[in-house]
């Protein structure tokens, strides 16, 4: 049985880790925060690209993904956990790219000009898209804190292997473990 998850995952897991906190300290209105917005939209852009390649990757090694002996209650939580966490990595940045769309004609990075939406869906909620997208951009961080408590729970209270599993040592130390 693996007892971590394959190298590709744990390399692509703490990649976007950096990416998120880049992206969340970044945030604010990129049209009007130059090389900051421009770094905000680049790193979402990079979460949402690196998100295609970690599901296909997720879905090839779906056999050699650790299964920790843990009560039932903390593997529906953990998958509920993941699933959102998988889901916020691609529908925040697409309502990024609406609520740029909604703020501006035209959008450059490094003098590469984005893709913007032509119109953005119109609803009658009291929320603007740009809003929505911040509520959600909030959310995604604090459901990636609790789980990064949920880990280090494990890890000091519990003392099992789940954030050994995850661990950057796989890949840079030289263990087989
Ligand atoms: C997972 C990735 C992302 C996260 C966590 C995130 C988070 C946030 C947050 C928290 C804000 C509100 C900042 C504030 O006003 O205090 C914000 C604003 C904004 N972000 Fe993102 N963002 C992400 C990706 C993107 C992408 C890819 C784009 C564009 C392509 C984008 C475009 C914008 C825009 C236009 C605003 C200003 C919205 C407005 O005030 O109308 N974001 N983002
Ligand atoms: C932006 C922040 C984070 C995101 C988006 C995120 C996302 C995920 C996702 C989607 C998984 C499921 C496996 C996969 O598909 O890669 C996972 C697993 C894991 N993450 Fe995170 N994570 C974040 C931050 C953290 C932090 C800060 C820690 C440690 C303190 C952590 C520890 C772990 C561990 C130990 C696992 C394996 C859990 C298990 O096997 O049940 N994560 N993470």
């Amino acid at each position: 049985m693996n007892t971590h998850y394959p190298k590709a995952m744990i390399f692509i897991h703490w990649l976007v880790v950096i990416l998120v906190i880049a992206t969340y300290l970044t945030a604010g209105n990129p049209v009007r925060n130059g090389i900051v917005g421009q770094i905000h939209t680049g790193c979402g852009i990079m979460i949402a690209t690196i998100f295609l390649i970690r599901l296909v990757i997720r879905l090839w090694f779906n056999t050699k993904i650790p299964k920790h002996s843990l009560p039932n209650w903390q593997h529906y939580l953990a998958s509920i956990t993941h699933i959102m966490l998988y889901l916020c990595m691609i529908f925040i940045p697409i309502t990024g790219f609406m609520a740029l769309s909604d703020n501006a004609i035209q959008y450059e990075i490094l003098g590469i000009e984005l893709p913007l939406f032509s119109e953005i869906p119109i609803w009658d909620w009291d929320l603007s898209v740009g809003e929505l997208h911040e509520l959600l951009g909030n959310g995604f961080v604090g459901l990636a804190g609790i789980h990064a408590l949920a880990a280090l729970a494990h890890h000091f209270i519990l003392k099992d292997n789940v954030l050994k599993s995850m661990s950057l040592h796989h890949i840079f130390g030289n263990t087989n473990t």
